[in-house]
């Protein structure tokens, strides 16, 4: 029995690798390479040992090419899908819609024709706080009404609609979409983490780069939001907490829960000047900042409420700031 990992090289896929191989678990990744490396599955038998790491194939490839899923259904027993593989950048979604609805929206199509054909009825997808767009209150509760504001948001929802309406046709599936705040941090081995090509969009990885002088200062977008400090406010999640949310989901899928939609999320909202004075204290104060204009399409409060998952699931992020700055500095320093 096998659970096939979409984009499993990438930085949650490969977290979520980690776990699941250490649950004793069989995994096949399937991953194109697009945003990632092969090295990365050196790394995660590395974090594993020996013992766990025969558990894990590695199919180099695009998910997109049915012909490959078709093969990598028939050669193992796959009784789940964690479908991690898509783009993810918001700024270059609205520059490059049409590849991003092609691969997001056709590399989930064409799963889930693949596993239809198999008979695999256990899903469990990435979706993103995004699909909320500005909630018109904090906590954000699963509940709330969703709604995108840019290409890649409107992918997500596509998908989550698309799920919604597999399960409308048959009940017999199982489908978990799990909808993550903002995950930082990297694996306490410092092997893996967020490594995106070029100059980083988000927080974290561009803190990280300012940190070890290979960027010069972090422009922080904004200093007057309706927030305690006036800086824009997330609900950072550890990816290593995060990665085990996708093992808490698997379990729930094998009670045959139905169609489940569960926020992940720690529930508290820091400021990026709050992430500053914490990564300053693991690396010495080296994160040189400025105020710049607000970044356009950015909402100044985002935080979960994740108690659904804790309550159905068992499930709640246990790591604190300052161990996501910690583990994303070793990483940053081990690369
Ligand atoms: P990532 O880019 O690190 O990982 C995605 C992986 O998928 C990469 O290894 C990439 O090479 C692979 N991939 C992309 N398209 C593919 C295709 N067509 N076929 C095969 N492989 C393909 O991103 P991540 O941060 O690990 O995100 C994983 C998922 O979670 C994505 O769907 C993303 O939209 C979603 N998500 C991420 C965040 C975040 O802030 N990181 C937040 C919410 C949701
Ligand atoms: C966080 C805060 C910025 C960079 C994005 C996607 C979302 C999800 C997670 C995938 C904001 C501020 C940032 C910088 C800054 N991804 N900031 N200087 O925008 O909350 O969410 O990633 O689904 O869909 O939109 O994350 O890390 O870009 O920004 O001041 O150089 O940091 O303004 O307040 P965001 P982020």
């Amino acid at each position: 029995m096998s659970i096939l990992l979409t984009g499993g090289l990438g930085y949650i896929g490969s977290h979520t690798a980690v776990e699941l191989l250490e649950d004793g678990r069989e995994i096949v990744i399937i991953d194109n390479l697009s945003n990632s490396n092969i090295e990365v599955k050196d790394k995660i038998e590395k974090i594993v040992t020996d013992k766990y790491a025969k558990n894990m194939k590695v199919v180099v490839g695009d998910v997109r090419d049915e012909k490959l899923l078709e093969q990598i259904f028939s050669e193992n027993d796959i009784t789940a899908v964690v479908h991690f593989a898509g783009l993810k950048a918001v700024g270059e979604s609205v520059e490059k819609p049409l590849e991003y609805y092609d691969n997001n929206i056709n590399s989930t199509t064409s799963l889930l024709k693949v596993m239809k054909k198999f008979g695999v009825k256990n899903f469990v997808f990435s979706s993103s706080a995004t699909v909320y767009g500005r909630a018109k209150s904090m906590p954000i509760y699963e509940d709330f009404e969703i709604g995108a504001t840019n290409p890649y948001g409107r992918t997500k929802l596509f998908i989550e609609q698309i799920l919604q309406d597999i399960y409308v046709s048959d009940k017999t599936y199982n489908i978990a979409i799990l909808r993550y705040f903002n995950p930082i941090g990297a694996h306490d081995s410092g092997l893996i983490g967020e490594d995106p090509n070029g100059i980083p969009n988000n927080l974290l990885p561009y803190v990280a780069k300012v940190a070890t002088g290979k960027l010069e200062v972090l422009s922080v977008f904004g200093d007057d939001y309706d927030t305690k400090d006036g800086t824009g406010v997330r609900d950072y999640i550890h990816v290593v907490d995060l990665a085990k949310g996708h093992l808490s989901a698997l379990k729930k899928l094998e009670e045959n829960c139905g169609l489940k939609i569960y926020n992940l999320g720690t529930g508290v909202g820091y400021s990026v000047l709050d992430i500053v004075e914490a990564y300053n204290k693991v690396c010495g104060g080296k994160v040189k900042y400025k105020f710049a204009p607000r970044r356009p399409g950015d909402i100044d409060v985002c935080y979960a409420n994740a108690d659904k998952a804790f309550k159905e699931m068992g499930w709640k992020a246990e790591r604190d700031l300052e161990n996501m700055c910690m583990t994303s500095w070793k990483f940053e320093n081990n690369k």
